[in-house]
Order: C-alpha cells, then structure tokens, then sequence
C-alpha cells in the first residue's frame, strides 16, 4: 500500500481489517509519505500493526525525517529497496492527484504491470473546483505564524449532513477580502470560500474537496467561518485562525489571507 497525506484513510480501514481478522498470511508493505512527521495520521497505530502482524510500515516524510524513515519524497529507488518483489505485488494507492501520477510513473519505470496497480480518489478530478490541486505562490501551507486571541475569527462546527446555517442577510456585509491578492468579492450564502476565492481566479491548493486532509487551509484574520467539518485541522491550526476553504463559509465580512 502506497499512500500520502489523507489518502491513508481508506488504507487504514483496509489495515485494520487485516490485522484484526487475521485476514492473510501474505506481507503487506505500507509506505506512507508525509510532509513531516507530525503530519504522520495514525502513527502509533500503524506502528503497533507492524509490531504484531504481516504488516510492514515505512515513512517517507519531505522534512525532518526522523531515524528509520525515509527522507525526502518517494521514489523508485526507495520503493525497489523497500519492496524487492515490487513485480509480484499487488499495489494499492491513495493519495494527492500529484502524487498518485508519480507513484504510477515510477511503477511504469520500474516495468511494473499496471494491471495489478489499483488506487482510490476522492471522486472525479475535473468535476471539483482547482482540479489540478493547483499550489498558488501566495499560500502559506504552514502554522509557524500566530494570531492573538483576539484576533482569531469564532468557528462553528456543523454536521457535513446538516442544512446550510442562515448566514448574514446584510448584502453589504456578504464580503470575502483576500488581503494577499488585494480582491474584495461579494458571496451569496451558500457558496464556499473555494468557489468565491476560485471565482476571484485565485489558485487554492486542494485535493480532497471534502474537509478532510486540510490541504485547503487559509488563515482568516477577522470574521466568522462556518465550517461543514474540521476533520482537515489540527487543535494548533484552529487556534491560529486557519480554515478549510473548500467547506468553509463566510458568516458577514471576513478577511482571508490568500
Ligand atoms: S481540500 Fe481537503 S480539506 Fe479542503
């Protein structure tokens, strides 16, 4: 199983299947890349799996790789070493749209037959918003700033099942203001912060669309968000301000630093 971000949640349902039935006798291989290893989802459970079953687990994380993983990003190279019997394996991959193209380039390279490759998305690609995922200049993926306590925005959380909340009836004040690229847009309430930031044609780096791997995330500066879910943020990136734009709705005027 080759997996990267969010997409190790279907896996895990996979993993703990296997190791809780019993489920075969052949290795599993999980090799999952991460940015860092605090970004690593279910470490310890992986990591207990792989102390008493069939299961193997490897991390590959882009920075601050710890003893015993693999630093940088997944390659060939790695994947021959870690899985010497690549060309009798069945594959199994979920991940960003990006990194699921290259696990399958390099399983080409490696003269890998694709018939026995199988990966999960989170739906069709081009029937989202930034279907390629695109990664804007101007986004900062990372948490290192802070906000004062007063300046974080108030979040509500709502089942993703539940009716879209009554947002603000003032027109005047149903106004996004993307401080970094200097656009001031209008929202009508049922739209998410991805569709008014994609109709302002600003890049959102995205992937699942669903809450869920927080690769969408905007600090809010000022205002409130209403969020479907907040699966996608960590306790850190809440009390920072950020948001998930791709289930996020603005709640009167807010400022949005994208
Ligand atoms: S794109 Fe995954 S949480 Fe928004």
């Amino acid at each position: 199983m080759l997996t990267g971000g969010a997409g190790i949640t279907p896996a895990m349902s996979m993993l703990r299947y296997l190791y809780d039935m019993r489920a075969t006798e052949n290795e599993v291989i999980f090799i999952h890349s991460a940015r860092t290893p605090d970004d690593i989802i279910f470490r310890d459970e992986t990591l207990l799996m792989s102390k008493q079953s069939h299961t193997k687990v490897h991390y590959v994380c882009a920075q601050h790789a710890e003893p015993g993983m693999e630093n940088g990003f997944l390659s060939k190279e790695i994947l021959q070493r870690i899985v010497p019997d690549i060309h009798d394996s069945t594959i199994l991959t979920c991940g960003p749209t990006p990194y699921m193209d290259a696990v399958k380039s390099m399983l080409n390279e490696i003269g890998v037959d694709m018939n026995n490759y199988h990966e999960e998305s989170f739906g069709d690609p081009s029937k989202r918003f930034n279907p390629g995922g695109a990664t804007p200049k101007t986004l900062d993926l990372g948490c290192s700033e802070s906000t004062t306590k007063s300046d974080s925005p108030r979040f509500h959380e709502d089942n993703a099942t539940s009716e879209i909340p009554d947002l603000a009836a003032d027109t005047e004040d149903c106004t996004v203001r993307f401080s970094i690229s200097n656009q001031t847009l209008t929202y009508s309430p049922q739209e998410t912060l991805l569709q008014v930031a994609t109709r302002a044609g600003i890049a959102v780096a995205t992937n699942c669309q669903m809450g869920l791997c927080g690769t969408c995330k905007a600090k809010c500066t000022a205002g409130n968000v209403v969020m479907d879910t907040t699966e996608g943020l960590t306790d850190e990136d809440m009390s920072n301000g950020y948001v998930l734009t791709c289930v996020g709705r603005a709640n009167g005027l807010i400022d949005l630093e994208l």
